[in-house]
């Protein structure tokens, strides 16, 4: 079960866009960052239907507009794609990527007819790029990996894949103020040096544009640390603002040594604390940059602040019980649940996805949990429940087909019972 930040009429977002530009990565990110602000969201991938119903491996001469029998096959895979997103998106959907390359007008004309009649508003999103050294790099790094080319030297898949890039060169017909006057659409252009807007209406493809505006290809990895332990942490207090404890202070040593090792000055690195004295202190001496963000302050415990769960069980054991039933929606009295630190850390994940260079962020427990889930496109409800060990950096490097998570102790981890 998930939760509407707003009811919305269900959307289908369309890309658009030749081969190799993006798409499939621009479509799983927005999958991924909808989903983590609670809507259902899913993506319809037109190759994998292919894959499935024809086998992977398909020649280049197989996307041939000059192919009868490809040209009709492809036209049955899309159907396939477009009947199934139609009908999830009706009867349980909010927001469907069709991630294919639509790129005829007749296609994409073909496909708003059949949203209209379901009553789901389209809106295209073309990835728009003609720089020949990106082009490369793509199918260089993500598409010789692409299940089409299993078992084939990487040689040949880069062979085949320009030859599938020039077929669709042949017939593709870009999005464009005459032709689509009347079309919602996005246009991206060199992964958001350029965007082109025509008629986005609504709260939904409104944020979806701003989300896509932050957008870049870049791989960085993001490093995520909790402050040392603190000296509510050695009493297993939640909240307050308190300093660090003596192992805490050490953890601050070994992090300033560590980030001297592995992210020396002659390198790019962004650091990000919240607004409480642990994270100040846990980033003090690093030499770098720092920003203090109030929207990184830990999970507002309310009334329970600076209590023991111990004193939560016995002083309030409906709330005790009601947080051990749903931690996810538990609310602290006159404070916040994770579903509510969700949507306060937004800003802060547009922020991050739009940094272009390493970020270290120096938080609390659970604001790092919630953005762990967004790093690695877990299910929010999960958030209550992700490993954030003390005294631990977490590298978490996006890659084309997921994100790969890495903790790296620095020093000994503090062990403290965990929360009930
Ligand atoms: C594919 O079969 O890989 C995608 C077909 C398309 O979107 O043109």
């Amino acid at each position: 079960m998930t939760w509407r930040p707003v009811d919305l009429d269900p959307v289908a977002l369309v890309m658009v866009g030749k081969p190799a530009r993006g798409k499939t990565y621009t479509a799983r990110r927005l999958a991924r960052y909808t989903n983590w602000l609670g809507y259902r969201s899913r993506v319809f991938n037109v190759g994998t239907y292919r894959r499935e119903r024809l086998g992977a491996g398909q020649p280049a001469s197989f996307f041939s507009p000059d192919n009868r029998e490809g040209r009709a096959a492809r036209e049955a895979m899309a159907e396939a794609a477009v009947d199934d997103l139609l009908a999830w998106l009706v009867a349980d959907g909010e927001i469907a990527v069709l991630d294919a390359t639509n790129s005829t007008r007749r296609r994409r004309a073909w496909i708003r007819g059949r949203c209209e009649a379901a009553g789901v508003q389209p809106v295209f999103v073309e990835v728009v790029c003609e720089r020949p050294e990106v082009i490369a790099r793509n199918v260089r790094e993500v598409k010789v990996d692409s299940p089409d080319y299993v078992g084939r030297s990487k040689d040949h898949a880069i062979e085949d894949f320009f030859a599938r890039i020039r077929e669709y060169d042949r017939v593709y017909e870009t999005l464009d103020p005459t032709h689509d006057a009347d079309v919602s659409y996005v246009r991206l252009i060199d992964m958001g040096e350029r965007i082109e807007l025509n008629r986005i209406e609504g709260f939904l493809p409104g944020q979806l544009v701003v989300f896509l505006m932050h957008l870049h290809d870049l791989q960085r990895p993001v490093y995520l640390t909790r402050h040392g332990e603190s000296l509510f942490n050695v009493e297993n207090r939640i909240g307050g603002d308190p300093d660090l404890s003596p192992a805490g202070q050490a953890y601050a040593a070994n992090l300033r040594s560590w980030v001297a090792e592995h992210l020396p000055t002659t390198q790019p690195l962004t650091v990000w604390t919240s607004t409480l004295r642990r994270t100040a202190q846990t980033a003090q001496g690093l030499g770098r940059a720092t920003r203090a963000w109030k929207l990184l302050d830990e999970i507002d415990a309310g009334d329970c602040d600076g209590w023991t769960y111990g004193e939560v069980a016995e002083r309030m054991p409906a709330d005790f019980h009601a947080r051990k039933a749903d931690k996810f929606r538990y609310r602290y009295p006159r404070g916040e649940s994770y579903q509510d630190l969700i949507a306060r850390l937004e800003p802060v994940v547009l922020e991050l996805e739009r940094q272009q260079e390493p970020v270290l962020v120096i938080a609390h427990q659970a604001v790092l949990r919630a953005l762990v889930c967004y790093l690695v496109g877990s299910p929010p409800e999960r958030s209550p429940y992700v490993e954030v060990p003390l005294h631990t950096v977490l590298r978490i490097t996006p890659g084309p087909y997921g994100s790969e998570v890495v903790h790296l102790p620095l020093g000994p981890v503090p062990a403290h019972p965990a929360a009930p």
